[in-house]
């Protein structure tokens, strides 16, 4: 086969490899996960209602669980999606799983009443939280 051939098919494959290896694990940057996002999703965070139970910073507080994925309670995989959905709904008193923490977390982070723009920076800042 003639050379170029040849090398056009080793750039196909070399291409293949290289787009497995972005979805392996989960390392993927979702696309909403920018920088503008999640310093607006911090500031929202932690000077918010989202600090006053899960810690600055999401160190985890005694009402409710740290951010940093090493055991999520409520997510299974911490996907981006996951955590915007978290947040949007909010875990009703009924769904809460460890039973020290005794206040439901309501949605839109309650009083601080997120739009859809703010619910996704702050999902940014948390997914940054468990990937460093
Ligand atoms: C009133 C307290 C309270 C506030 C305020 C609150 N949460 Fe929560 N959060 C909880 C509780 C309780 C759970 C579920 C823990 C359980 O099931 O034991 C939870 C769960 C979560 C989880 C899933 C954690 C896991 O381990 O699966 C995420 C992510 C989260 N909260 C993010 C936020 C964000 C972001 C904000 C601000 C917009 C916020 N929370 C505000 C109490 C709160």
């Amino acid at each position: 086969m003639p050379v170029r051939t040849l090398l056009h098919r080793m750039v196909a494959i070399a291409a293949l490899f290289t787009v497995a290896a972005c979805h392996v694990g989960g390392i993927k940057r979702p696309a909403l996960v920018t920088p503008a996002n999640v310093a607006l999703g911090d500031s929202l965070f932690n000077t918010g209602g989202c600090q006053r139970c899960h810690g600055k910073g999401g160190v985890g507080a005694a009402n409710a669980p740290a951010l940093d994925g090493k055991k999520w309670v409520q997510l299974n995989t911490g996907s981006f999606d996951e955590i915007v959905k978290i947040i949007t709904e909010g875990v009703p008193q009924a769904a809460i799983k460890d039973p020290t923490h005794k206040f439901a977390m309501r949605p839109r982070g309650g009083p601080m009443n997120l739009t859809d723009p703010q619910v996704k920076a702050v999902a940014a800042y948390v997914w940054t939280l468990t990937h460093k």
